[in-house]
């Protein structure tokens, strides 16, 4: 077995331990706290399922490094693997039993996002890619939708931002895109937006001021079921998270074009 494929059997374990947990606390009485604003924040589940997450990474794998948002990662400087992990993502959606969330599990080999796995544990959706081998949703091979009209295309963005102080530059590019696409959706899990863009039910994705865990798993993904990920600019990689835009590949310079357009840009953003 080569150390990826051992990497993705031992994420996609976690990953249904974590998901499974969810299930069972899914609508019970939950501590809800907040974090950076009112608007983000994390509950007790959160920090156990990151904690049986890095846990059952340390007792498999201790010279991996481990970013986790929650914080209980660990840093090994010079470790050839990270994991890059958001315990839940969609918290908001799970604290008020909305059921859209998931578990999602991105690692990196010497820096490049390798092995992603998404688990959605409503619909008992488990997403793999390895870099270089295709993408699955529960063991079948996953493509991009084949959509190359924007205006029939359905669209999904989020907010990230702490849009109550500044809605920042994406509310531009809201309207733009619900004028330019059939649809635009905003379901709260970014992980999962960018799953859906992989097999095809999304046609194109983009956020601004996500994190490196909301785009590590789900954006490889996309690139391995055929799909297109960027910057703004559509030249630089999207992997910190400032900047998002993931599709099936025909629609996306359309978007990138929006965008522009909208005013979303570099610029705009540090004005906002
Ligand atoms: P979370 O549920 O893990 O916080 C919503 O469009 C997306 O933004 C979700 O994936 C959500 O992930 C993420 N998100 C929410 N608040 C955020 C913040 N303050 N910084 C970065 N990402 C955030
Ligand atoms: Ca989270």
């Amino acid at each position: 077995m080569s150390e990826a494929t051992a990497v993705l059997a031992l994420a996609q374990r976690l990953a249904r331990v974590a998901g499974a947990l969810q299930r069972d606390r899914w609508e019970s009485d939950l501590e809800i706290e907040t974090k950076s604003s009112a608007v983000d924040l994390v509950t007790d589940v959160d920090r156990a399922c990151e904690k049986l997450i890095v846990q059952g990474i340390q007792a498999e794998r201790p010279h991996d490094a481990i970013f986790a948002e929650e914080g209980h990662g660990e840093d090994h400087p010079g470790a050839t693997w990270r994991w890059v992990i958001d315990p839940v993502d969609g918290t908001t959606n799970y604290a008020h039993g909305y059921p859209c969330f998931c578990v999602s599990i991105g690692v990196e080999r010497d820096g490049e996002p390798t092995v992603g796995v998404i688990y959605n544990p409503t619909l008992d959706e488990l997403y793999h890619a390895v870099r270089g081998g295709g993408a699955f949703r529960n063991q079948r091979p996953i493509r991009v939708s084949g959509e190359d009209a924007l205006a029939r295309s359905l669209l999904a963005t989020g907010f990230a931002y702490d849009r109550r102080d500044d809605p920042g530059p994406n509310l531009a590019a809201m309207e733009a895109f619900l004028r330019a696409g059939r649809a635009v959706r905003r379901d709260g899990s970014a992980a999962l937006d960018l799953a859906a863009v992989a097999c095809g039910r999304f046609d194109g994705y983009w956020e601004l001021s996500l994190k490196p865990w909301d785009v590590s798993a789900g954006g490889l993904l996309v690139q391995e079921a055929g799909g297109r990920l960027s910057d703004l600019s559509g030249a630089g990689p999207a992997w910190s998270g400032d900047e998002v835009v993931a599709s099936n590949g025909r629609i996306h310079d359309p978007m990138l074009e929006v965008l522009a357009e909208a005013g979303t840009s570099v610029e705009s953003r540090s004005r906002a």
